[in-house]
Parts: structure tokens; sequence; C-alpha cells
């Protein structure tokens, strides 16, 4: 059997459900892959902090030059930022490594150098845990529906806003009273400021509408506003009216011209969507063929990211072992319009 070597960037709340997920899957991964899943290292900002016991405390480094060595195979990035992210995983191309990531943030501001760093060193680079957490909305886009023509994207797509409005909706708080338990929960950003002013929601918007129309959009592309000005009486009104407020992430291409944005909305209750409650994500999709589809799981947190990170890990080494040639991702990729919208 052989043994996947795996350095591990970041052991937060991700990163310590990676761990988990493949520990308590141990079996169930060799059996599948006919490979052993092995966390060699684990990159942290701190290494004096107090890990949970079942963790060997040697495999911790806080020097990044410990990390990427000859032995590792995949690097998984789940430590956030943007530069030192960014180096990171443009080193582990250099050196050769597959990567996984779930930074969001970098992918949907650096997407384009990433994926030709990956093509030209021959290395896998996939990031589903980056949107909508446990939806496997990447996997959906790129295979599933790879030969139909996506012309619209709506959904919810970040937990920590809407197990905020969800509590507010139920329990007729503000925002802010509900903010730190989002928090505690590891659903938010270490800058929860992303999540309540829409910027998460807009990376992800700019990272589905790349996929789904074949051009790069980024994170500066997506018209955004959040919920920070979302009153509980706001909120009250829409439920005596019989709505509720969720905050919407939508793409859509018309005659090759692109609008994306994130913004707060009155939903009908007897829209699916309005009934989206906790740390859930939900995201329609509209293309030619299969019409409307809508795909559902929770957004945020550990085991649910994890899931998603550990999808990858198991595609790239199914992809490994079957010697699969390294495509570049944004081959298909075009210019087109971006639509500035206002407010
Ligand atoms: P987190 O709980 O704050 O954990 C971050 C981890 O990375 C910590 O272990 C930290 O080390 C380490 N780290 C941070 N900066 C570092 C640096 N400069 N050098 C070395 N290590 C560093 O964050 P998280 O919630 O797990 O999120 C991680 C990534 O996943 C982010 O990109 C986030 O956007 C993304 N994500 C999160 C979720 C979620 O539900 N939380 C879902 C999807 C995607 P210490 O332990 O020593 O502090
Ligand atoms: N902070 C993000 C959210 C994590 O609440 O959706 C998942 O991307």
């Amino acid at each position: 059997m052989r043994n996947i070597n795996i350095a591990l960037l970041g052991f937060g709340t991700v990163g310590s459900g990676v761990y988990n997920a493949i520990k308590s899957n141990e079996e169930t991964l060799k059996k599948e892959l006919n490979a052993n899943l092995i966390i060699k290292k684990i990159l942290v900002s701190d290494k004096t902090k107090k890990r949970a016991e079942d963790v060997n405390p040697n495999i911790f480094t806080d020097n990044f030059t410990d990390i990427i060595t000859d032995d590792i195979d995949l690097v998984v990035e789940v430590m956030g930022s943007m530069d030192f992210a960014k180096k990171c995983i443009l080193t582990a191309f250099e050196r050769g490594k597959h990567v996984i990531s779930a930074n969001k943030d970098l992918i949907a501001t650096h997407g384009q150098e990433l994926y030709k760093a990956a093509y030209e060193n021959n290395c896998f680079f996939m990031y589903e845990a980056s949107v909508c957490g446990g939806i496997p909305i990447l996997r959906v886009i790129n295979n599933h529906l790879f030969g139909e023509k996506i012309e619209k994207i709506t959904g919810i797509m970040n937990g920590t806003t809407n197990y905020i409005l969800s509590k507010m909706y139920q329990e007729g708080l503000e925002y802010k009273d509900v903010l730190s338990e989002a928090q505690r929960l590891g659903y938010a950003e270490a800058d929860p400021t992303s999540d309540v002013e829409g910027y998460d929601s807009a990376r992800k918007v700019a990272i589905l509408s790349s996929l789904c129309f074949n051009t790069y959009v980024t994170f500066k592309d997506v018209y955004t506003e959040g919920i920070t000005n979302i009153t509980k009486q706001d909120i009250s009104y829409a439920k005596k009216m019989g709505y509720n407020i969720k905050l919407l992430g939508v793409s859509k291409e018309n005659d090759g011209k692109i609008e994306a944005y994130v913004y707060p909305a009155f939903i009908p209750n007897t829209c699916q969507i309005s009934n989206v409650k906790d740390a859930y994500n939900a995201v329609y999709l509209k293309s030619n063929l299969l019409g409307e589809s809508m795909y559902y799981a929770k957004g945020a947190g550990s085991l649910p990211t994890a899931s998603a990170v550990l999808s990858d890990i198991v595609n790239i080494v199914k992809n490994m072992s079957l010697n699969l040639p390294v495509e570049r991702l944004d081959r298909n990729f075009e210019k087109k319009e971006i639509l500035s919208i206002d407010e």
C-alpha cells in the first residue's frame, strides 16, 4: 500500500477538521484508495499553543522552510491570509507538489497566477472547500454540468450571515448579538468583517462566476453589500409581510456580458431559499439542459469544510494513481465584459 504524505498548512477550525476527518475515516480511506494518508507535518503560527492530545506534537512547525520537503506528496493550505499563503502555494508548485486550498480570498484575487503555476509545474490544484463549504458545487460545475451552458447562479453562500439572519428572524436579536456565537461555532472568518460586509460571499461569487462563465471574474468585479445595516426591525417587518431577509450572491451572463453582486434581499417564505437556516448554504444553478438545480449543505464549520477538503485529497490521489494529465484549469477562459453595477 502506498503512503501519501501530506503537509497541512494551518490547524485551526478547518485544519483540525481535516486531521480528524482523515483519522476517523482511516480504514475506509485505506480500503477505497489503497493508500495510507499520512499527515507528516503541520504548519502553524504558534508552535507553543496547546493542541489536541492525540496529535503528535513533533509534527508541528512554525517554520515554512521545514514543511515542503521532498517526501511530501500533497500540500493542504487551510491557513488563510493572502501573501504568505500565496507564497506557500507557489513554492509548493515549484517543488512539484499537488495543492488543495480552502482560501477563497486568495483564489478570488490571484486565481489566474495560481492556475498557471499549477499547470506549468504539472501539479493538481483543487479548492472545493473555498466555496460553500460542504456543497460540492465546483465538482457539479466542472464535471456534471461541464457540457452545458450555465446562465445564472443564485444562492446563500455564507454560513455566518445565514446563521445570524436566521437567529435574528427566529429570536428577534440584533446581528451583533449573534456574531460571537457564529465565531465560537467556527463559522466566521478570522476577521468576521469579511462575512458581515459580504466580502466572503463576493469571493465565492467571483470563483463561481469564473468557472460558470469561463472568464476571470475577481472579487473587485462583484458589487457587494453586507448585512451590517439590517436591524431586528427590518427582519420583523419582513416577517409580518411573509418574507425573510437573506444575503444572496447572484451572477449571470447575458449576451456575453457578466453581472455579479451580493446583497441582502427580501425573499417570500414560499421560496425554498427563505427556509435555509443555520449555517446552511443553498445554490441554484440555471443551465440550458438541466434547467434549474439546487444544491444544499452546511456551508461553514470544521467538519463540513473538512469533508470538501478530503474529497479533493481523494480526487488527487485517484488522479495520481491513474496517472491522469494535469489540465490548465482556465484553459477555456476567454475575455468577457463585466458590467459594473450602480448602487
Ligand atoms: P483559523 O481557525 O483561524 O486557523 C488558521 C490556522 O492557520 C491556525 O492553525 C493558525 O496557526 C494557522 N496560521 C495562520 N496564519 C499563519 C501563518 N502566517 N503561518 C503559519 N500558520 C498560520 O482559520 P479557519 O477557520 O480554519 O480557516 C482557514 C482557511 O479556510 C481560511 O482561508 C478560511 O477562509 C477557509 N475556510 C474556512 C471555513 C470555516 O468554516 N471556518 C470554511 C471554508 C473555508 P495557530 O493555530 O498557531 O494560530
Ligand atoms: N466564513 C465562511 C462562512 C466560512 O461563514 O461561510 C465558509 O466559507
